[in-house]
């Protein structure tokens, strides 16, 4: 067995990951491919225009891309040559036929392991680092190995797959340092002789810089649901602190104040309890869905209700916004300039995923209002997001589009939006001039003193 990696998706996961396991792996050659030639030619830009921003990450790419870093479309020429072949393609919410709108959609997955298949030459060791519901490596293993006769491949000659997972934990906007500085790395393998083997390669490749105690091993299928498990009850922190939020408003408490003293609480911890527009990124909304599919699958109705009820907590957070907005500026938004200042899902990051912005601007849409847009890094995104939406003006620059604004809405928690000058954008905006602070960011007192209407959430 080789020693060499090959990924396949060259996507958020596949890129960073793959970039940091090279770093730290100077022996090991590591190709990562997809079927996007313009995703891979972007990975490959010689100005480093990268199709993910990510801290940190240039550097990284910098340092070993063209060194044992490298990234094609020919899948068949790496699968060939690595033994080892993680898989990081998309798993989005699948959006028709049976499932729909809940169950994950496999489709890229089994067309990657069918790929797989047809290109190995010999023995492999299959990775999911994709997000995947529970016995998925069963499918897995029953394409891969199935003309070996048994499907576990006992009998027959052909090349012999062992299907591990290895779930990725990294946030956006801190994928590098997550990477770089990890909580914990999962492998879930078979316990047979050729699991267990494959199993300690795989932790070979992190041992190359994670604590051995940080690697945890398990079985495949716990690995699986560890994944959507840890991202569903992160999920929950969040809907239950926006659940707060809401009553905090209607009593006058604070729900900053009551989150910070929840959090000294060591059982529960002062992490994932900021009150905001709701959550948003690529995953927790399919991941949390497909619990609940997986759920409904096996009959237990309530624990499915009971997560569905963090997507409704969230989904009401985002028409409370345009709701208090409407309400507090006199019962109507039509014609009314809003800015909305922020339209990634979060800070550090361009991704606009299920972005609570992207519904905002749509009920915005709904009033009537005149949008505005302004973002350091996800203006591209939410063009291409928003292109059915008429009239919407893009502005990349903060006072600019600002200007002659009824109200500005702090969508993303941009760590310079604090210290714009406030003045500045108070003096350029129609009066009365709003701020509704989403983010609870900005300094409310300072923003009264200025003579602003300001909203949080949760105050
Ligand atoms: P992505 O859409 O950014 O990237 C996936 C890539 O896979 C795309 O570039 C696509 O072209 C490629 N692809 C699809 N089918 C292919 C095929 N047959 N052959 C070759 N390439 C193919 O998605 P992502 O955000 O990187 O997420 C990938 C997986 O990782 C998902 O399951 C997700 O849940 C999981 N995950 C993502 C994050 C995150 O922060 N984005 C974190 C943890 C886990
Ligand atoms: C999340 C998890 O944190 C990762 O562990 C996981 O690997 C990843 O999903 C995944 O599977 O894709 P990510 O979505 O990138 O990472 O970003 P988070 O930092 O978790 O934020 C998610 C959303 O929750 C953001 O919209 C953020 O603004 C919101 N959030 C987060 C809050 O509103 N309040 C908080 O206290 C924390």
């Amino acid at each position: 067995m080789n020693k060499d990696i090959v990924c396949i998706g060259a996507g958020y996961i596949g890129g960073p990951t793959m970039a940091v396991i090279a770093l730290k792996n100077p022996g090991r050659k590591v190709t990562v491919v997809d079927i996007d030639k313009e995703r891979i030619d972007r990975w490959n830009s010689p100005d480093f225009n990268l199709p993910v921003y990510e801290p940190g990450l240039k550097e990284v790419v910098a340092a070993v891309r063209g060194r044992n870093l490298f990234f094609s479309t020919d899948i068949e020429k790496a699968v060939a040559e690595c033994d080892i072949v993680f898989v990081g393609v998309n798993t989005p919410t699948k959006m028709f036929g049976r499932g729909a709108g809940r169950a994950s959609d496999l489709q890229y997955w089994e067309a990657t392991a069918r790929e797989i298949k047809r290109f190995a030459k010999g023995d492999k060791i299959v990775i999911e680092k994709s997000t995947l519901p529970v016995r998925t490596a069963a499918a897995m293993d029953a394409i891969l190995n199935d003309e070996r006769g048994t499907g576990s491949g006992e009998l027959g000659t052909g090349p012999k797959f062992t299907v591990l997972s290895n779930p990725e934990f990294l946030a956006e906007g801190t994928a590098i340092k997550d990477l770089l500085e990890p909580d914990r790395v999962l492998i879930g393998g078979p316990s047979d002789e050729t699991g267990r083997k494959a199993v300690e390669e795989a932790v070979e490749i992190y041992a190359a810089w994670v604590e051995r105690e940080k690697i945890l091993t398990t079985d495949v299928w716990s690995a699986e649901l560890t994944k959507l498990a840890a991202n569903a009850f992160l999920a929950q922190r969040v809907s239950s602190i926006n659940a707060i939020a809401g009553l905090c408003e209607a009593t006058g408490a604070d729900v900053d104040r009551v989150a910070r003293v929840i959090g000294f609480d060591s059982r529960i911890g002062s992490k994932f309890l900021k009150a905001g527009p709701g959550f948003g990124g690529s995953c927790f909304k399919k991941d949390v869905l497909n619990l609940v599919y997986l759920c409904e699958t096996y009959g237990l109705h309530t624990a499915a209700e009971y997560w569905m009820g963090v997507i409704r907590m969230n989904e009401h957070q985002q028409e409370r916004i345009v709701s208090r907005l409407f309400r507090e500026m006199f019962n109507t938004l039509a014609n009314k300039k809003i800015t909305l200042l922020g339209f990634a899902f979060k800070a550090d990051t361009g991704d606009t995923r299920e972005t609570p912005a992207g519904v905002v601007a749509r009920l915005l849409a709904d009033e009537h209002a005149n949008i505005t847009i302004s973002d350091p890094k996800a203006l591209d995104n939410a063009k291409r997001d928003l292109a059915d939406l008429d009239g919407i003006k893009y502005v990349p620059d903060e006072y600019e589009a600002a200007k002659g604004a009824d109200a500005v809405v702090v969508m993303t928690d941009w760590r310079h939006y604090p210290s714009l000058d406030w003045r500045r954008i108070f003096d350029g905006m129609r009066k009365p001039a709003f701020v509704f602070d989403t983010r609870n960011c900005l300094d409310r007192d300072a923003l009264l003193k200025t003579g602003f209407r300001v909203l949080n959430i949760g105050k």
